[in-house]
């Protein structure tokens, strides 16, 4: 059966750690979804991680939607979340209730939005209010980079981390069912999360958090351009993918593949008649 935000919320109510990953394509969100992870999110991480751009910035509303449709075709039980590119919810609440929908309306039964000021706030009061279920996001919020000015912690004292904590709740009460905190210290993430309702999902936010998240690339092994302090690389996917590649090149090459059980053949009476006509 597939799983809602309501049953990911009833999930942290029961002391049930949530898994996330994100997953980009369909036969990976398959298995990731037979494996028993509770949300897949097709993360705009897929900007740099399956696009090869340079910031989640540069990947745009409709290249997410493809992404979002395969995703959301390989997973029967996994809540599908989609997140919101940058400047998809940032411009008016019309524009982002529209895109919110189009998210909907390909697959994802979810939308993430990044930060809590006072606009975003009223986007998300909207979106629930309209029957779409919003995940929010905290911390190093990566849409922001330009204006944070690089990877930073957040929540680094006390005060800091009451401050999160205000905002968290603050998505609470517009209706999130869920906040992902990202690059967190674990204390402050322990502490916000026991002060709120709706589950708290850890990327560098320690082990306290109700539930976690990865990037699928990261504990694959696919990507390493950049690899965080926080991610486990449980394989090496991209070395399997190079010697597999060049296994086949091998045998392209020296002419062992393909073999017969890899070619259709005909039957020997037309090869004969082949062998004995002339051209034309
Ligand atoms: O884009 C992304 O992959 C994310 C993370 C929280 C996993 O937002």
């Amino acid at each position: 059966m597939k799983k809602t935000a309501k049953k990911i919320i009833d999930f942290k109510k029961q002391g049930k750690k949530i898994t996330a990953l994100t997953a980009y394509d369909y036969s990976t969100a398959k298995y990731f979804d037979k494996a028993g992870v509770d949300i897949i999110l097709i993360g705009d991480s897929l900007a740099q991680v399956a696009l090869g751009y340079g910031s989640t910035n540069e990947v745009s509303i409709d290249e997410m939607l493809v992404f979002t449709k395969a995703v959301s075709k390989g997973t029967s039980e996994a809540l599908v979340v989609a997140d919101m590119p940058f400047m998809s919810y940032q411009v008016s609440i019309e524009e982002a209730i529209k895109n919110a929908c189009k998210f909907i309306q390909n697959g994802a039964q979810a939308v993430k939005l990044e930060g809590a000021n006072p606009y975003i706030i009223n986007v998300i009061k909207h979106l629930t209010q309209n029957g779409i279920p919003v995940m929010g996001h905290l911390g190093f919020t990566p849409q922001y980079i330009n204006a944070i000015g690089g990877h930073f912690v957040s929540g680094k004292d006390a005060q800091k981390t009451k401050e999160l904590l205000k905002m968290a709740q603050e998505l609470e009460k517009a209706g999130a069912f869920s906040v992902v905190l990202e690059m967190v210290p674990q204390e402050s993430s322990k502490y916000i999360s026991e002060n709120l309702n709706i589950p708290t999902i850890g990327i560098g936010g320690g082990k306290f958090c109700d539930g976690q998240i990865l990037v699928s690339d990261d504990i694959l092994g696919k990507y390493d351009n950049f690899c965080p302090k926080f991610a486990r690389q449980y394989s090496s996917l991209k070395d399997i993918i190079f010697n597999v590649a060049r296994a086949y090149c091998n045998d392209v090459e020296r002419g062992n593949f393909p073999s017969i059980s890899e070619s259709f053949t005909l039957d020997s009476k037309e090869v004969e008649k082949l062998e004995n006509s002339t051209q034309n």
